[in-house]
């Protein structure tokens, strides 16, 4: 995961201090490494019950209004993945509208992760009242597509979860989802927070880490600032979050190497970071920037951001 878009150049944490003879890489380069750790670190924190707590507490009235008494609401859900956070936030779009039905449209380009999604909902019981349509393309593919197509559809609910970080432009992409949002409509994007321990890491080690052409370092704070310029009405959520990162401090240990390649998106980061880097940025993920103390754990400061952007008129 990631912080700022191209867009903000002058932000952007850019790899120039990189060692050059360093044999660090992407952790993106290595697809299926890219998914275990990210099903790691989906086990060893938070990440998706602050989600569910959000979800839960505040998205229910922030969906009630939404619809427009029509017998139908769409949902364009961007960056899906595998689709469990997607079902979650669907049930409360339906105890809000028990009387409609739910048409949703997914832009997501890993076709694994397309494949876990339409798994997923092939088991899950009781979605008659909802149909899914998935896309498998990047999000600037489909908008691409749906200029190309001349296609004006609106929808009455666009998320977008832990996905901004990929986009190959924030502000088009908020641009775009305003442009296709229905009156009373919403959109919601969770990113990490700018108080997090992620904002701190990429501050201080983002331009020596091997940052790819996909993946930028944004906070949700870059995204409300984004949206403030862009002139558009939001609010912002705080989701406190936590990542046990204990295991990365023990030499050897799979795990812990797997969580610290997520942690600095570097494949195999134990093994190929320069070792005066390496000690550095080990030591520095136990500061308090980064994460505190909690009995014998070291925990990883993983707040989350929420902002919901509502239409002008
Ligand atoms: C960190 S995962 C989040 C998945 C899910 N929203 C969740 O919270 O569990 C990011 C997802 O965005 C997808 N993605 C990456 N680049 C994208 C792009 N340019 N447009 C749309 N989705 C993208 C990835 O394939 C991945 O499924």
């Amino acid at each position: 995961m990631c912080s700022s878009s191209r867009l903000y150049v002058s932000q952007k944490i850019k790899p120039t201090n990189m060692d050059k003879s360093s044999s660090m890489r992407s952790l993106f380069s290595d697809h299926s490494r890219y998914v275990k750790s990210f099903q790691l670190f989906l086990d060893r924190s938070t990440e998706h019950q602050c989600m569910q707590e959000f979800i839960n507490k505040e998205l229910p009235d922030i969906l009630s209004r939404i619809g427009n008494g029509n017998s139908s609401i769409n949902v364009l859900g961007i960056g899906s993945g595998s689709g469990e956070v997607d079902l979650q936030m669907l049930r409360k779009v339906e105890e809000k509208h028990p009387e409609v039905h739910i048409n949703n449209d997914i832009v997501e380009p890993s076709a694994e992760h397309v494949m876990l999604y339409k798994e997923l909902v092939s088991r899950t019981p009781d979605l008659q009242k909802m149909s899914f349509k998935w896309n498998k393309m990047t999000s600037s593919e489909y908008e691409k597509q749906m200029k190309e197509e001349n296609e004006k559809k609106k929808w009455d609910f666009i998320h977008m979860i832990q996905v901004l970080y990929y986009v190959e432009s924030i502000e088009e992409t908020i641009k775009f989802c305003h442009q296709h949002l229905e009156k009373n409509g919403k959109i919601v994007i969770i990113l990490v927070s700018g108080n997090s321990g992620w904002a701190s890491l990429w501050k201080k080690y983002g331009s020596r880490l091997p940052l790819n052409d996909i993946c930028n370092y944004i906070t949700s704070r870059d995204v409300k600032e984004a949206v403030d310029r862009m002139g558009l009405k939001c609010q912002h959520y705080d989701l406190p979050s936590i990542m046990d990162i204990t295991e990365c401090f023990i030499d050897g240990n799979e795990e812990g190497e797997l969580l610290v390649d997520f942690l600095t998106e570097t494949l195999h980061f134990s093994k190929t970071a320069p070792p005066s880097f390496k000690s550095e940025l080990m030591e520095y993920l136990k500061q308090p920037e980064c994460s505190t103390r909690r009995d014998d754990k070291i925990v990883f400061n993983n707040t989350l951001g929420a902002i919901v952007v509502e239409p002008l008129f």
